[in-house]
């Protein structure tokens, strides 16, 4: 579907996001011709920076961020045409003058205010485009992450947010469900009636959803401070992820249908209890440590740490779901930085077979598994038991793989590119509603709380290694392993 013609307005449009993801994004999906010819793209900042001198800052700072293989200097140059920056103070509605003028006045174009900011600004932003008359009935709004860092700020901002622009206007994003693996997690389940009778209670032992990085806390200390891992990565990411393997199949994928379904996840999470908050949680904080062969600093000594800092940069939680389809199934999360391996993937596991009718123990058979890999490269692949040939019957694990670069061999489409094009498109399947983003921080919330009471130190966790060992006890408990425990040597 061709895109109308837009302004879209980026606040902290000189950031790292802004640099690092949402102008390399933009750039791939003008490459790739989406971009009307008359788009702009207007950068909102503090500096008093001319367009030149901001083209000069994503010469510097963004097109660093494109792969050379894309990187033509004649579509640069175009692309840097579309870009007007404005300087204004974006909590002062008298400053916005500047924004006024750029905007275009025609009620067919579409009008996106994306605000990668603080999330202490969002509602202060918002008033001053109501109050300059810049938020129409139809222009979008799009949050960036964090929404809030508990559930009363969250609902704050829904309220103060939600008091200039409807629901059908606010997108809030959630990185991870632009991933083209999570798209394709929706295609298997409902494209495919291989699957639904299977997933379930019955059939499914246990889930295992992970999101591990190499890389440490980099130049984000301040934000990460006021964060750690379960606001960073659990309370999103990976709980938006748990909704996509465990919803009902939707009625369609119209949004509210999507959501709805997700939020019936949300809700149906066992709340925690003073038995479980103890015992169904780990938190840790790496030490120094080596990834690929290079020493790392700890998290306490990288650069502008607090150097008694508590906050955590793994989290690993033992989560259920109590519904009819699955209760009794453990969904184990786990998330952290500086681990053993970078990547992000979503493992059920199928129970053991009933019975051997071979001369092999039932205990020899390896329960099938589905791997579906987000990160680093995408795919699925399912773990099956198979005759070895020759002579006898002699069963043992084979892989089924499906590798979707190999596959499809078209380029892929980073998260951001989708997401953008949904927001420049009006689609909101992908973003999350006020009362999924309020159901999320719900569950979490006791989490919190408990964290925050004092002498609840986080766990240390050597860097390059797979996190605490308490986190292979948490799941040890129940008789499993993660996956890359359970992996021949
Ligand atoms: C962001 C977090 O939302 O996701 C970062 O704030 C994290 O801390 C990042 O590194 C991971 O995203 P991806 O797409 O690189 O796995």
């Amino acid at each position: 579907m061709a895109l109308t013609d837009f302004d879209l307005v980026l606040f902290g449009g000189g950031g790292d996001l802004s640099m690092r993801k949402l102008i390399p994004a933009l750039y791939a999906r003008d490459r790739a011709g989406d971009l009307p010819p008359t788009a702009q793209i207007i950068c909102i900042g503090r500096h008093k920076w001319s367009n030149e001198e901001f083209v000069a800052e994503l010469n510097e700072n963004s097109k660093t961020h494109i792969s050379e293989k894309t990187l033509t200097p004649a579509l640069w140059e175009k692309f840097c045409a579309r870009i007007r920056y404005v300087s204004l103070d974006a909590t002062d509605a008298a400053t916005y003058q500047p924004l006024n003028d750029v905007l275009r006045n025609d009620a067919g174009l579409t009008r996106v205010f994306y605000l990668a900011t603080p999330p202490t600004l969002f509602s202060k932003i918002c008033n001053n485009l109501s109050a300059r008359g810049l938020a129409t009935e139809t222009s979008r709004v799009v949050l960036e992450k964090p929404l809030g860092r508990d559930l009363a700020s969250a609902k704050q901002i829904n309220l103060e947010v939600g008091q200039v622009f409807k629901e059908s206007q606010i997108f809030r994003i959630d990185h991870y469900l632009g991933k083209e693996a999570v798209q394709n997690l929706l295609a298997l389940r409902f494209g495919n009636v291989l699957f639904e009778p299977l997933w379930r209670r019955e059939w499914i032992s246990d889930v295992q959803i992970t999101i591990a990085e190499e890389i440490g806390v980099g130049n984000r200390m301040g934000y990460y401070e006021t964060s750690g891992a379960l606001r960073d990565m659990l309370q999103n990411h990976l709980l938006q992820l748990l909704c996509i393997v465990a919803m009902e199949p939707p009625l369609s994928v119209t949004p509210d249908a999507v959501r709805d379904e997700k939020l019936k996840v949300l809700r149906s999470l066992k709340p925690f209890t003073a038995a479980t908050l103890a015992k169904n949680i780990v938190r840790g904080q790496y030490r120094a440590g080596h990834i690929e062969g290079k020493a790392v600093p700890g998290y306490r000594q990288e650069k502008a740490a607090n150097p008694d800092s508590n906050t955590e940069t793994f989290v690993a939680i033992k989560a259920e779901i109590d519904t009819w389809r699955w209760a009794g199934v453990p969904f184990y999360l786990r998330s952290g930085k500086r681990m053993a391996d970078q990547l992000a993937e979503i493992v059920v596991r199928f129970k053991p077979i009933p019975h051997s009718i071979f001369a092999q123990s039932t205990g020899s058979f390896q329960p099938n598994c589905l791997i579906i890999r987000l990160q680093p490269d995408e795919g699925l692949q399912l773990n099956l038991m198979a005759k070895t040939p020759g002579d006898g019957m002699r069963l043992k694990p084979v892989e089924l793989e499906l590798d979707f670069a190999e596959t499809f061999k078209t380029p892929r489409m980073d998260a951001y590119e989708r997401l953008l094009l949904d927001v420049l498109r009006g689609q909101l399947t992908l973003f999350m509603r006020s009362d999924e983003l309020e159901a999320a921080w719900e569950w979490v919330e006791p989490v919190l709380r408990q964290w925050e009471q004092e002498g609840n130190e986080p766990l240390p966790y050597a860097s390059g290694t797979w996190g605490p060992a308490a986190a292979s006890a948490l799941i040890g408990r129940d008789g499993l392993q993660w996956r890359e425990e359970a992996l021949p040597e």
